[in-house]
């Protein structure tokens, strides 16, 4: 794992009008991954874009596609995300029957893999997979929406997961995802996130600069 810090800004909260012209933005104002949020209207209460969308998007911009599927059952659709150009995918271990066999299925297609918590869920879910993950995405709202407000008590379990990380001396992100602010985010570097994610601060602070939004949450 990497001690610098990189910005993973969620489109969720861009423009979906001009969605190409908002990737291309966001990669000019120095955003170090693109992170998608795919919903399923049932795994969670919201519906975004499939595959279709991300292959458009793919030949727009070389930066890494941070995929977070939000949807249940996962398997049947690992291919299709992977074939669109995501580089890392990541899943809810609530959202498959055997978290080991989803892990193999995004191996198979040479992306890397992340695991994503819940603000509830508890790290077992993840303890045992973490030899074999690149990431591990923890949730700091109840996913399916933007907006929403930081959940501090997901600081704790960061810090536990930095420190089981730490002791196995193994080489995972942690990402977190979920009402990030130029305030929080302090709070979540020292819990031991690499990889902060970001929709509405990024979007709509400073009217949309979202150069000087990357730049503050890096920097804070
Ligand atoms: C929520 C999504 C998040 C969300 C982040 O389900 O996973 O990525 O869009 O948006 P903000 O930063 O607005 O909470
Ligand atoms: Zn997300």
């Amino acid at each position: 794992m990497s001690n610098l810090i990189k910005i993973s800004p969620s489109i969720l909260s861009a423009d979906f009008s001009k969605l190409g012209s908002e990737v291309i933005s966001l990669e000019k104002a120095g955003a170090d991954y693109i992170h998608i949020d795919v919903m399923d209207g049932h795994f969670v209460p919201n519906l975004t874009i499939g595959p279709e969308v991300i292959k458009k998007l793919r030949p727009l911009t070389k930066k890494v596609f941070d995929v977070h599927l939000m949807i249940s059952p996962v398997d049947n659709f690992i291919k299709d995300y992977a074939s669109a150009g995501a580089d890392i995918i990541t899943f809810h271990p609530e959202a498959t029957q055997n978290t080991m066999k989803t892990i193999q299925l995004i191996k198979e297609e040479n992306k890397m893999v992340g695991v994503s918590l819940k603000p509830k869920s508890k790290i077992n879910l993840v303890e045992d997979y973490l030899e074999m993950i690149d990431l591990v995405l923890i949730m700091s709202v109840e996913p399916g929406f933007g907006g929403q407000k930081f959940m501090p008590e997901v600081l704790e379990k960061t810090k536990t997961l930095k420190k089981i990380i730490k002791e196995k001396n193994l080489n995972v992100d942690i990402e977190i995802d979920g009402g990030i602010n130029f305030d929080n985010c302090t709070l979540v570097k020292k819990a031991g996130a690499n990889i902060i994610v970001s929709g509405s601060t990024i979007f709509k602070e400073n009217n949309g600069d979202l150069k000087k939004n990357i730049e503050a949450l890096r920097r804070n």
